[in-house]
């Protein structure tokens, strides 16, 4: 099948299906409603009201040292501040006081290694590894305020380092395990990381790939970095640097089994997570304290409807993304949850792994992304089919649109019609949860992400005038500011102003997503406007991956667009320019996609490589992505007047013809 008619033939039984579900609402069953921690529309009104009183209220749920003076200090837009004059610690929150209540023998985590190991983890016992761990850290030398890296997989020690940083201060800079260790080295580098925690090696589909080895490839010059901290995960043998490098098991035998959590500010820094943004270096989102949790925490319980003592809670996302952070560690931990932790992938050992872990831990509640159905609904129902789901209760959605065909395939065949199902919109910047339904009042429509959380202000603005619109389509925007909101931009105080308060001023967040409202206010999220391209559920910037391609020596020139995707959403798709006489073959191909993969990460590599002897271009020698993404899709080219050498695009046309009929 060629470009075109591929994601023609995805798009149009989306289309045909969308446009009959934009009337059909799906409601709760009445059981569930019944039993639902929110089931009054009233809430609503209520938030709307006073929103600074309802975010209070949500924050006296947490446990504080201080209480605040002031919920929110607006005085200096966009630089907002939450609970000033308030002292807390995270991790106390997250496990002390859980502990102290008796609940300390309760199941934190159900942890679940690829080749079928296991491991509970109570909260008395990660309380118990969280403070030796935390007096480690303060031994190897870090402090309040000292910035952490920390590369790791989906195993408990991630879980404890993150912990164990919020205990002391230290903000932790996560880094995804996907990455590379180029990139690492990249964030390392821009937050001045004291300290990374690693890992000697991960599994990867009955593989175990050496990740401290690839660290030392790049890590060696860097001067902030004192010391790597080793998890001995799969027994891998690796070089330790004498003087630098310690293993986490014996820093943490010999460590204080005493660490008393540390009261800190409110504002104080909690985590940088890097993500993409419209240029090729990535943006440090800062998270801060006592707003962050109190965010985090709220949604987790209300949008999930929590019931900690008889739920059973995974969110099947990496620790490494924000969804890992929020709605793995803190959210769930903060509430009490009993959560499951999976190493490895959706299809290994074999491809009903995610539904046998539903049966065996008896989950209720089931957090994913679109990308993770689609790819369920191509294995087939005999998967999920082969295993009690009627555990599950409620299902959430994450990352990226989902289209209506996987969202009724969730809702029938992983949710037997039973569960209503979340779809939730929020980013990194945001923290936590923005738009999304309450499953006790919200009536659903497949591939709408709804309406925003109480307390929580959108709008949908036409792009020209700028004015709100009540049903269309156009700019998203958040109104008001909100507690888990980031605070900056790590280091780049004018790249924060720029990206997000330029365009509508300082007291209007852009989100950098285009949304539709409907006739009955329901709000449909499209997919970003700036050049970030949204794969599986991992945002990528358009020249993040051009500027890793262009690192390949017989390369002179690239563009790279998002290209729809039936699987993935989105796919990365290069044009590029070789040096000089050089023509592109497979090999060129692979090459390429090495330096990707070596530069950021495996999940980077372009799908496609369509090569060109030049790239679209105005006479002012601006890459024209548009056309590009018309080229790709087999859309009739728009007005090509502009181009310095129209003729380019003929050729290019040829060449995706030739290529896609190379594909069938
Ligand atoms: C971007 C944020 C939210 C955590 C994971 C991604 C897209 C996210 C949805 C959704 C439509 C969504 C947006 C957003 N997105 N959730 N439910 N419906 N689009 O976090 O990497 O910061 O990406 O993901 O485009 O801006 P992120």
């Amino acid at each position: 099948m060629s470009i075109e008619s591929r994601s023609a033939v995805g798009e149009e039984l989306d289309g045909e299906l969308a446009s009959l579900l934009e009337v059909e609402r799906f409601e709760a069953p009445a059981k569930f409603r019944e039993h639902a921690l929110l089931s009054d529309p009233g809430v609503y009104d209520h938030a709307a009201a006073d929103p600074v009183g309802w975010w209070e209220a949500q924050a006296q749920e947490l446990e504080w040292f201080q209480k605040w003076t002031t919920v929110l200090d607006d005085s200096d837009p966009p630089f907002y501040k939450w609970f000033t004059g308030g002292t807390l610690n995270v991790s106390y929150n997250c496990l002390d006081r859980h502990v102290i209540a008796g609940r300390g023998d309760r199941v934190a985590f159900h942890w679940r290694g690829e080749e079928g190991e296991e491991r509970d983890l109570t909260y008395a016992e990660l309380l118990s590894e969280v403070e030796r761990f935390a007096s480690a850290l303060k031994e190897l030398g870090v402090s309040a305020g000292d910035v952490v890296g920390i590369y790791l997989p989906m195993i408990p020690e991630v879980v404890v380092a993150m912990l164990a940083c919020a205990r002391i201060g230290a903000p932790h800079n996560v880094v995804f395990g996907g990455f590379s260790a180029e990139a690492v080295r990249e964030r390392m580098e821009f937050s001045e990381a004291k300290v990374l925690i690693t890992v000697d090696g991960a599994a990867r589909k009955g593989k175990t790939a050496a990740v401290k080895d690839r660290v030392d490839e790049v890590m060696g010059d860097l001067a902030s970095l004192e010391r790597i901290v080793v998890v001995k995960s799969k027994g891998t043998a690796c070089q330790m640097q004498e003087g630098r490098d310690v293993y986490y098991e014996d820093i943490l035998a010999a460590a204080d089994p005493v660490c008393p959590a540390e009261p800190l500010d409110a504002e104080h820094p909690l985590y940088i997570l890097y993500t993409s943004g419209s240029t090729a270096k990535p943006k440090g989102i800062l998270h801060t304290t006592g707003g962050y949790l109190t965010g985090v925490a709220a949604t987790h319980r209300y949008v999930f409807d929590l019931k900690p003592d008889s739920d059973v809670y995974w969110c099947a996302a990496d620790v490494g993304w924000v969804t890992g952070h929020s709605y793995i560690v803190y959210g769930p931990l903060c509430n009490g949850a009993t959560s499951v932790m999976w190493e490895g992938a959706p299809d290994y050992p074999s491809k009903d792994i995610w539904w046998e872990i539903v049966e065996r831990y008896g989950v209720t509640i089931l957090y994913c992304a679109p990308t993770a159905i689609r790819a369920c609904i191509k294995w087939g129902a005999q998967w999920p089919n082969k295993h009690d789901l009627s555990s599950l209760r409620l299902l959430g959605s994450v990352g990226e649109p989902i289209n209506p065909k996987a969202w009724l395939w969730y809702h029938k065949v992983i949710g037997a019609e039973r569960c209503p199902i979340v779809d939730t919109w929020w980013q990194t910047e945001t923290g936590a949860i923005m738009i999304s339904p309450l499953p006790g009042i919200t009536a659903t429509k497949p591939g709408s992400a709804t309406q925003p959380f109480p307390g929580v202000f959108a709008e949908v603005r036409d792009e020209s005038t700028g004015e709100p619109i009540e049903e269309g389509q156009g700019l998203l925007v958040l109104t008001h500011p909100w507690p888990s909101m980031l605070r900056t931009l790590y280091k780049e105080e004018e790249r924060f102003i720029e990206t997000y308060f330029k365009r509508f001023g300082t007291e209007t967040y852009l989100v950098g997503d285009a949304a539709r409202r409907d006739r009955d206010g329901y709000i449909w999220v499209i997919g970003r406007i700036d050049d970030v391209v949204n794969v599986s559920g991992h945002r990528l910037s358009t020249a993040e991956v051009e500027s890793a391609i262009v690192a390949h020596t017989d390369v002179a020139e690239a563009a790279v667009i998002g290209q729809h995707d039936e699987d993935s959403g989105q796919a990365i798709v290069a044009f590029v320019t070789l040096q000089g006489e050089l023509q592109g073959d497979d090999s060129t191909v692979e090459g390429i996609r090495e330096t990707v993969a070596e530069r950021i990460g495996k999940f980077a590599r372009p799908k496609r490589i369509i090569w060109t002897e030049d790239l679209p271009k105005t006479r002012s020698g601006k890459i024209m992505r548009r056309l590009l993404r018309d080229i790709a899709d087999g859309r009739a080219l728009g007005d090509v007047t502009t181009l310095r050498d129209p003729a380019v695009m003929q050729q290019l046309e040829a060449q995706v013809k030739e290529l896609s009929a190379r594909e069938e």
